[in-house]
Protein backbone atom coordinates (compact mmCIF):
# COMPACT_ATOMS: atom_id res chain seq x y z
CA UNK A 1 0.00 0.00 0.00
CA UNK A 2 1.32 3.19 -1.14
CA UNK A 3 1.28 6.34 1.41
CA UNK A 4 0.24 9.84 -0.43
CA UNK A 5 1.97 12.90 0.77
CA UNK A 6 -0.24 15.99 0.71
CA UNK A 7 1.70 18.94 1.24
CA UNK A 8 0.97 21.01 4.66
CA UNK A 9 3.95 23.50 4.25
CA UNK A 10 5.71 23.93 1.45
CA UNK A 11 9.69 24.42 1.00
CA UNK A 12 9.64 27.72 0.51
CA UNK A 13 7.61 28.44 4.01
CA UNK A 14 9.47 26.55 6.29
CA UNK A 15 12.80 28.49 4.49
CA UNK A 16 11.03 31.69 5.74
CA UNK A 17 10.24 30.66 8.98
CA UNK A 18 13.62 29.30 9.75
CA UNK A 19 14.87 32.57 8.64
CA UNK A 20 13.02 34.20 11.20
CA UNK A 21 13.61 32.21 13.81
CA UNK A 22 17.03 32.38 13.55
CA UNK A 23 16.93 35.94 13.40
CA UNK A 24 14.86 35.97 16.18
CA UNK A 25 17.38 34.10 18.33
CA UNK A 26 20.38 36.31 17.12
CA UNK A 27 18.52 39.11 18.43
CA UNK A 28 17.73 37.61 22.17
CA UNK A 29 21.21 35.93 22.25
CA UNK A 30 23.29 38.76 21.33
CA UNK A 31 26.83 38.83 22.77
CA UNK A 32 26.26 35.26 23.83
CA UNK A 33 26.98 31.82 22.46
CA UNK A 34 24.58 29.22 21.96
CA UNK A 35 25.23 25.57 22.52
CA UNK A 36 22.39 24.08 20.01
CA UNK A 37 21.45 20.62 21.56
CA UNK A 38 19.92 18.55 18.65
CA UNK A 39 17.46 15.75 19.42
CA UNK A 40 17.95 12.78 17.00
CA UNK A 41 17.45 11.94 14.37
CA UNK A 42 13.79 14.14 13.96
CA UNK A 43 15.72 17.44 14.86
CA UNK A 44 18.98 17.03 12.43
CA UNK A 45 17.94 18.89 9.04
CA UNK A 46 15.75 21.77 11.03
CA UNK A 47 18.87 22.12 13.46
CA UNK A 48 21.45 22.13 10.45
CA UNK A 49 19.34 25.14 8.12
CA UNK A 50 18.55 27.17 12.05
CA UNK A 51 22.64 26.81 12.45
CA UNK A 52 23.48 28.27 9.33
CA UNK A 53 21.51 31.19 9.94
CA UNK A 54 21.96 32.07 13.32
CA UNK A 55 24.90 34.95 13.36
CA UNK A 56 26.10 34.66 17.01
CA UNK A 57 28.35 32.12 17.85
CA UNK A 58 27.48 28.60 17.67
CA UNK A 59 28.37 25.25 19.10
CA UNK A 60 26.48 21.97 18.17
CA UNK A 61 25.92 19.12 20.37
CA UNK A 62 23.72 16.02 19.29
CA UNK A 63 21.51 13.62 21.99
CA UNK A 64 19.28 10.46 21.01
CA UNK A 65 16.08 9.65 23.14
CA UNK A 66 13.75 6.77 22.72
CA UNK A 67 10.12 6.64 24.80
CA UNK A 68 10.14 3.35 26.04
CA UNK A 69 7.41 1.17 24.92
CA UNK A 70 3.84 2.49 24.24
CA UNK A 71 2.51 0.94 27.71
CA UNK A 72 4.87 2.58 29.58
CA UNK A 73 4.65 5.86 27.35
CA UNK A 74 2.49 7.18 29.89
CA UNK A 75 4.72 7.08 32.51
CA UNK A 76 7.17 10.15 30.77
CA UNK A 77 10.13 8.28 31.20
CA UNK A 78 12.49 8.24 28.24
CA UNK A 79 15.60 6.26 27.88
CA UNK A 80 18.87 7.78 26.77
CA UNK A 81 20.19 6.20 23.53
CA UNK A 82 23.19 8.84 22.88
CA UNK A 83 24.00 11.17 25.68
CA UNK A 84 26.01 14.60 24.59
CA UNK A 85 29.51 14.62 24.25
CA UNK A 86 30.07 17.60 26.07
CA UNK A 87 29.50 19.15 29.42
CA UNK A 88 26.43 21.90 29.32
CA UNK A 89 27.67 23.16 32.58
CA UNK A 90 27.74 27.00 32.79
CA UNK A 91 26.32 27.40 29.01
CA UNK A 92 23.53 28.91 27.28
CA UNK A 93 21.80 25.52 25.66
CA UNK A 94 19.04 25.94 23.01
CA UNK A 95 17.40 22.75 22.60
CA UNK A 96 16.20 22.26 19.39
CA UNK A 97 13.18 19.68 18.16
CA UNK A 98 11.86 18.27 15.65
CA UNK A 99 8.12 18.54 17.07
CA UNK A 100 6.31 18.70 20.31
CA UNK A 101 3.68 16.55 20.53
CA UNK A 102 2.61 15.01 24.32
CA UNK A 103 5.10 16.84 25.60
CA UNK A 104 6.37 14.08 27.87
CA UNK A 105 9.72 13.55 25.60
CA UNK A 106 10.86 17.11 26.18
CA UNK A 107 9.81 17.52 29.78
CA UNK A 108 11.76 14.67 30.58
CA UNK A 109 14.89 15.74 29.15
CA UNK A 110 14.67 19.47 29.99
CA UNK A 111 14.78 18.47 33.83
CA UNK A 112 16.73 16.17 33.67
CA UNK A 113 19.33 18.60 31.38
CA UNK A 114 18.55 21.33 33.91
CA UNK A 115 20.52 19.21 36.30
CA UNK A 116 23.45 19.70 35.09
CA UNK A 117 23.63 23.50 35.68
CA UNK A 118 23.83 24.94 32.62
CA UNK A 119 23.26 29.01 32.48
CA UNK A 120 19.89 29.04 31.04
CA UNK A 121 17.88 26.40 29.00
CA UNK A 122 15.76 27.84 26.13
CA UNK A 123 13.55 25.23 23.81
CA UNK A 124 13.04 25.73 20.19
CA UNK A 125 11.24 23.50 18.17
CA UNK A 126 9.96 23.65 14.61
CA UNK A 127 6.64 21.90 14.64
CA UNK A 128 4.01 21.91 17.25
CA UNK A 129 1.00 20.24 18.11
CA UNK A 130 -1.00 21.91 20.92
CA UNK A 131 -4.20 20.30 20.26
CA UNK A 132 -2.12 16.92 21.82
CA UNK A 133 -0.11 18.01 24.70
CA UNK A 134 -0.25 16.51 27.87
CA UNK A 135 2.31 17.71 30.06
CA UNK A 136 1.81 21.36 30.96
CA UNK A 137 4.80 22.02 32.14
CA UNK A 138 7.26 22.40 29.14
CA UNK A 139 7.39 26.13 27.92
CA UNK A 140 8.33 26.57 24.13
CA UNK A 141 10.50 29.89 23.83
CA UNK A 142 10.23 29.57 20.04
CA UNK A 143 7.77 27.64 17.33
CA UNK A 144 8.23 27.40 13.58
CA UNK A 145 4.42 26.91 13.30
CA UNK A 146 1.63 25.33 15.10
CA UNK A 147 0.12 22.85 13.16
CA UNK A 148 -3.37 20.57 13.77
CA UNK A 149 -3.56 17.29 15.37
CA UNK A 150 -1.77 15.10 11.69
CA UNK A 151 0.84 13.05 11.23
CA UNK A 152 3.01 14.83 9.41
CA UNK A 153 6.74 13.80 7.80
CA UNK A 154 9.58 15.23 5.94
CA UNK A 155 12.02 18.11 7.01
CA UNK A 156 13.41 15.23 9.42
CA UNK A 157 9.96 13.94 10.71
CA UNK A 158 9.23 10.45 9.78
CA UNK A 159 6.83 7.44 9.44
CA UNK A 160 8.37 3.92 10.15
CA UNK A 161 11.83 5.55 9.08
CA UNK A 162 10.52 6.89 5.93
CA UNK A 163 10.03 10.58 4.42
CA UNK A 164 12.48 12.16 6.75
CA UNK A 165 14.57 13.59 3.50
CA UNK A 166 11.19 15.04 2.12
CA UNK A 167 12.15 19.28 1.81
CA UNK A 168 8.57 19.80 2.56
CA UNK A 169 6.57 19.09 5.88
CA UNK A 170 3.53 16.63 4.39
CA UNK A 171 0.70 14.69 5.79
CA UNK A 172 0.37 10.86 5.12
CA UNK A 173 -2.52 10.32 3.56
CA UNK A 174 -3.09 6.14 3.35
CA UNK A 175 -4.74 5.44 0.08
CA UNK A 176 -7.51 2.60 -0.23
P1 LIG B 1 6.09 13.72 22.65
O1 LIG B 1 6.90 13.19 23.78
O2 LIG B 1 4.71 13.10 22.61
O3 LIG B 1 6.02 15.22 22.59
O4 LIG B 1 6.75 13.12 21.36
C1 LIG B 1 7.47 13.84 20.48
C2 LIG B 1 8.14 12.90 19.51
O5 LIG B 1 7.19 12.03 18.85
C3 LIG B 1 8.76 13.71 18.42
O6 LIG B 1 10.07 14.08 18.74
C4 LIG B 1 8.65 12.79 17.22
O7 LIG B 1 9.78 11.94 17.19
C5 LIG B 1 7.40 11.98 17.46
N1 LIG B 1 6.24 12.55 16.75
C6 LIG B 1 5.18 13.18 17.29
N2 LIG B 1 4.29 13.59 16.36
C7 LIG B 1 4.82 13.20 15.17
C8 LIG B 1 4.37 13.34 13.80
O8 LIG B 1 3.32 13.92 13.47
N3 LIG B 1 5.19 12.82 12.84
C9 LIG B 1 6.37 12.20 13.14
N4 LIG B 1 6.83 12.05 14.41
C10 LIG B 1 6.05 12.54 15.41
MG1 LIG C 1 11.96 14.00 18.02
Amino acid sequence: MADKIRVLLNEEQVAQTIAKLAEQISQDYKGKEIHLICVLKGGVFFTCELAKRIHVPVSIDFMSVSSYGAGMSSSGVVKIVKDLDESITGKEVLIVEDIIDSGRTLSYLMKMLRQRNPASIKLCTMLDKPERRVVEDVVVDYVGFHIPDKFVVGYGLDYNQKYRNLPYIGVVEQEE
